[in-house]
């Protein structure tokens, strides 16, 4: 078994945007500027926003962090978006979802200007990424291809299973592992909560992508010998033993399932920290395309 290290490629990918970055200082450019929108005071998406800004230091990038109060209307929200699509100096943004309830997550998306939306949620973007066109790639499913291409994992022919339909993760990755190219060409299932049969279609993959958020949802029983297995989950499970009150686990039962596995994930140190390396690259690449259009 070998562990697809996010902690150490994401730092890799980190040192080389830093010296990119670098280099356009000492050029006299402009440097690379992310936002960060976050409304509420939830717990997980405080501790993500703020790795997300701390990596923007640790890259040179500038950043801006704009927090909101959970009681925030969508007409306040919608005028903040308009303010950063229209702030030259902002190269990218994200709206750190989920939204509280009385927000339309779809009509904020919509709101963001696709040439800063370094999320690559925008609906034409995400078409875009479906048509194999170049775009922003969402960062969680981009951190992914990115494991599997350094440590050269084979995708072609294979099997890929996807667990769960997210947005954000599951549909975007199913549409990239089937695409052609590597990694990708892989025969793709998509599978969610009304699939029968789970076990019998794991059992079969030669790569599983599981991001459910159901801690040890993935059994050692469900998944072939030398499989692939990727976990994007990071559930909070309470216990009064660790400092914070919560520890971090993910959707596979690593213990067993890495007695079986040829590639697998740890969590914490897997997928979280590509995210972050990802969106930092996803943001390079909307300055270097803003400075070519000027
Ligand atoms: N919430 C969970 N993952 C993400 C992400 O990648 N981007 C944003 N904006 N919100 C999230």
């Amino acid at each position: 078994m070998q562990l697809l290290d996010g902690k150490k490629v994401s730092n890799e990918i980190k040192e080389e945007i830093a010296a990119k970055v670098a280099k356009m200082r000492e050029r006299g450019e402009k440097v690379p500027h992310l936002a960060a929108i976050l409304v509420g005071n939830d717990g997980a998406s405080l501790t993500y926003v703020g790795s997300k800004v701390r990596s923007c230091e640790r890259v040179g990038f500038e950043s801006t962090l704009v927090k909101m109060p959970s009681t925030t209307s969508e007409l306040e929200l919608l005028s903040k978006i308009k303010e950063l699509n229209e702030d030259e100096n902002i190269d990218g943004f994200i709206v750190q979802l989920p939204l509280p309830p009385q927000i339309d997550t779809q009509k904020v998306l919509l709101a963001v200007d696709p040439d800063k939306d370094v999320d690559g949620f925008h609906p034409m973007n995400f078409g875009k990424m479906a048509l194999d066109m170049s775009t922003f790639i969402p960062a969680t499913p981009f951190g992914i291809l990115e494991l599997l291409e350094r440590y050269n994992v084979d995708t072609k022919g294979k099997h890929t299973v996807v667990i769960g339909r997210s947005h954000i993760v599951g549909r975007p990755m199913s549409i990239l592992m089937g695409r052609k190219g590597w990694p990708g060409n892989s025969t793709v299932t998509l599978t969610h909560s009304h699939t029968k049969n789970i076990t019998q279609i794991t059992s079969q993959a030669d790569i599983i992508i599981s991001a459910l958020g159901v801690p040890n949802f993935l059994k050692a029983e469900m998944v072939k010998d030398d499989a692939v297995v990727i976990d994007v989950g990071i559930t909070r499970v309470a216990d009064d033993t660790k400092e914070k009150g919560y520890y971090i686990t993910g959707d596979v039962d690593f213990e067993n399932v890495s007695k079986k596995a040829s590639f697998i994930t740890p969590v914490p140190g897997g997928v979280g920290p590509m995210t972050i390396a990802m969106l930092l690259k996803n943001t390079l690449l909307a300055r270097e395309r803003h400075r070519s259009r000027k």
